[in-house]
């Protein structure tokens, strides 16, 4: 069980992907056969963290209400924060420090898909990260769209620019940030940058100029999918099927990893794939049980 506690960032305008989400949060559009913020919140769970804070624009916390209700259903508990303006990703600790408390936190991004065979046991060695921060390093081939990291000849990281016209490396910082409980403190200090937002790059160098960020790689054996496009959403949703159709497995599986976990029982999960009894998802939550 981690002592961090989760923020999953869900704002925003979505408005490279309209019309799809002129009506509709980004965060809720399907990736495959779920909707896209399962994938995020089943990496927080698969770190083992059950307080989750999930921040939306006004508008659209409803419809998560909905879809996710306070979590309970899954062991976890939610709290529902709100951004009014999306002012930039670093305002997330500014809205979450009174839910954090002074405490470590994780937060991913609403829109951003990971998968990886050694997924778990990275994430907790970052959890395992008790001061500074730790981000991961992924290599793209369009760094320019990305937060990305610059290094000297030995590997050390000297910077991260928020995309940059001139990429000083290949390697994108994604959109998963464990930090410790200075992160409010240090937003706190941050200036609006040229764009007018508070930089997640900006507070990463408040880490990076006391050596206390740790870059680790996050190989070319993970997936970690895009979903700022049509064409990459679309691309997304092809892994995913692919993936589930090949293996016959779940991934982004919010009621897998809880039962897994032990913090549901049989009889939460037959509920569970009760209520979804007409679907394959339904079908598969079944299964858990014999397995
Ligand atoms: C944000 C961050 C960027 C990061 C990316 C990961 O960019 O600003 O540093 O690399 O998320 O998804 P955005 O996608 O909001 O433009």
């Amino acid at each position: 069980m981690s002592t961090r506690k989760g923020l999953i960032l869900a704002g925003g305008t979505g408005s490279r992907l309209w019309p799809i989400t002129l009506g509709l949060s980004k965060q809720l559009i399907p990736i495959y056969d779920k909707p896209m913020i399962y994938y995020p919140l089943s990496v927080l769970m698969l770190t083992g963290i059950r307080e989750i804070g999930i921040i939306t624009t006004p508008h659209d916390q409803a419809q998560f209400q909905s879809l996710l209700g306070d979590g309970s259903q899954w062991g976890v508990q939610i709290t529902w924060l709100v951004q009014p303006k999306p002012d930039g990703l670093a305002q997330a600790y500014l809205i979450a420090e009174e839910f954090l408390d002074g405490g470590p936190s994780a937060m991913v991004l609403g829109d951003n898909i990971f998968f990886g065979h050694g997924l778990p046991e990275l994430l907790a060695s970052a959890d395992a990260q008790s001061a500074g921060g730790t981000v991961f390093g992924y290599h793209v081939a369009d760094p320019e769209r990305y937060g990305v990291v610059g290094m000297d000849a030995e590997g050390r990281v000297t910077e991260i620019v928020e995309k940059p016209q001139v990429a000083p490396s290949n390697y994108a910082v994604t959109g998963l940030y464990f930090l410790d409980g200075s992160a409010p403190e240090r937003a706190r200090e941050i200036k609006p940058s040229p764009r007018g937002e508070l930089e997640i790059v900006t507070l990463l160098e408040s880490y990076l100029t006391e050596g206390a960020l740790t870059v680790e790689q996050m190989g070319r054996g993970y997936a970690w999918l895009d979903t700022g496009t049509h064409g990459s959403l679309l691309d997304a949703g092809n892994f995913v099927r692919t993936l589930q159709s090949r293996q016959g497995m779940q991934t982004g599986c919010p009621e897998e990893i809880a039962y897994g976990a032990g913090w549901i029982d049989d009889a939460q999960l037959t509920a569970l794939a009760d209520r979804y009894a007409k679907t394959e998802y339904g079908a598969y939550l079944r299964g858990l049980m014999a397995a």
